[in-house]
């Protein structure tokens, strides 16, 4: 079977042929569908993240998936079944992290995360995955469902967030999102129903397509270069809930002064190591006296996956539609890897859905 996979000594994803695997005692063969590109991908193809399984000087790509149950094996699915595989996988046998069923909070050593780092990702024709790392998907969301995963990212880091604030009473009514990526203006999307006012932050010009997304979600759009994030509450107001979703590491710090008193901000960027100036002791005194929280998330557990399911459902299909501005089939793959102000979400195609 094709793969897209890139080598540790490339610096782009290139197609490779492998044997189609076999399912073990519990795990299912799945037919892949759709696998999403986002900002990680790039970052993994780049060498800033992630590493290829141990012995091996590749490493498959993708982290996005939707694919049908080609082979149940002996698992509870049914061939025809549409899923969505979950990122991280024990290393080593299973551990506390994932006995528990909270394998987003392990840490670094105590997972493989398949596509990113030390295990082999979802974009190759099949792939085979213990049941319980499989997620049910309703035949509505075939199409879309590679959004699944990179929705589950947000359900995670609003959990988190709401929970630091859970000792009180929180009311948010205003968010604002850092981050027109493909991450940012689905998670826009998704907090719609939840705030009366949501702002989305980016460093683009108008005419640009992914401001054109946010404007026909009823959120503004908010310019960096006019207003940086500290700006914010006098250019607008000051916002419950910051979703940082850039990856620009000055963002995390600026986030505190966007704040609202008793605001959270969520913080979801992978930046590199990069030094650089801050007013640790205003910031230090503006989350003391103002109550303010920061917390960062990363990956996401099975529950957060079924939310994201739930989530996706009720969006409309014109959303996805403006989204998502490419699917590309294996003979022209190398489109779904362009990152360019055109390019907003893609996904490789390796089947389409035939409903059985
Ligand atoms: P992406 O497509 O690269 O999006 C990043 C966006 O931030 C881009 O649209 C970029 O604008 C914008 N941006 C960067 N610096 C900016 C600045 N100084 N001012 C305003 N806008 C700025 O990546 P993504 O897939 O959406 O992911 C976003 C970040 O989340 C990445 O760092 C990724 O690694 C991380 N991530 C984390 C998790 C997690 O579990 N924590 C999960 C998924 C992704 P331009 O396009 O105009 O350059
Ligand atoms: C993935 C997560 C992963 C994170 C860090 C994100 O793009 O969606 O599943 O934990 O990158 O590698
Ligand atoms: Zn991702």
């Amino acid at each position: 079977m094709k793969a897209i996979a890139v080598y540790d000594d490339g610096d782009e994803p290139v197609i490779v042929e492998k044997p189609r695997p076999e399912p073990a005692p519990g795990e299912a063969l799945v037919r892949t569908l759709r696998v999403g590109v986002d900002g990680t991908d790039h970052e993994v193809i780049a060498g800033g993240h992630g590493g290829s399984p141990a012995g091996d000087d590749h490493l498959v790509l993708g982290h996005e998936a939707i694919g049908v149950v080609e082979d149940p094996n002996d698992t509870p699915f049914e061939a025809g079944d549409l899923v969505v595989p979950t990122v991280r996988r024990p290393p080593n046998g299973a551990n506390e992290y994932f006995a528990r069923g909270e394998p987003d909070m392990a840490p670094s050593g105590q997972y493989h995360e398949r596509g990113i780092v030390g295990d082999h990702g979802f974009m190759a024709e099949y792939f085979t995955s213990p049941a319980e790392f499989l997620v049910a998907v309703p035949p509505a969301l075939a199409e879309w469902g590679f959004l699944v995963e990179p929705a589950s990212i947000t359900e995670k880091a609003v959990e988190h967030a709401y929970a630091s604030r859970s000792a009180f009473h929180w009311e948010p009514e205003t968010a604002l999102v850092l981050g027109n990526g493909s991450l940012g203006l689905l998670t826009v999307a998704m907090l719609d129903d939840e705030f009366d006012r949501i702002y989305c932050l980016g460093r683009r010009e108008r005419p640009d397509p992914t401001i054109d997304v946010i404007e026909s979600l009823g959120a503004t759009y908010v310019d960096s270069n006019e207003t940086p994030v500290p700006e914010v509450p006098t250019a607008h107001e000051p916002v419950d809930f910051v979703y940082e979703a850039t990856g620009y590491a000055p963002h995390a710090f600026e986030a505190i002064e966007a704040l609202a008193p008793n605001g959270v901000g969520a913080l979801l960027g992978v930046p590199g190591d990069w030094a650089f100036e801050v007013d640790g002791g205003r910031l230090h005194r503006e989350l003391v006296l103002h109550n303010k929280a920061l917390v960062g998330s990363v990956n996401s557990g099975y529950e957060h996956f079924e939310a994201a399911v739930d989530r996706l459902s009720g969006l409309e299909e014109s959303f996805f539609a403006d989204l998502v501005t490419g699917v590309y089939g294996l003979d022209e793959f190398e489109a779904a890897f362009a990152d360019d102000d055109t390019t907003i979400k893609t996904a490789v195609e390796f089947a389409a859905y035939e409903e059985r």
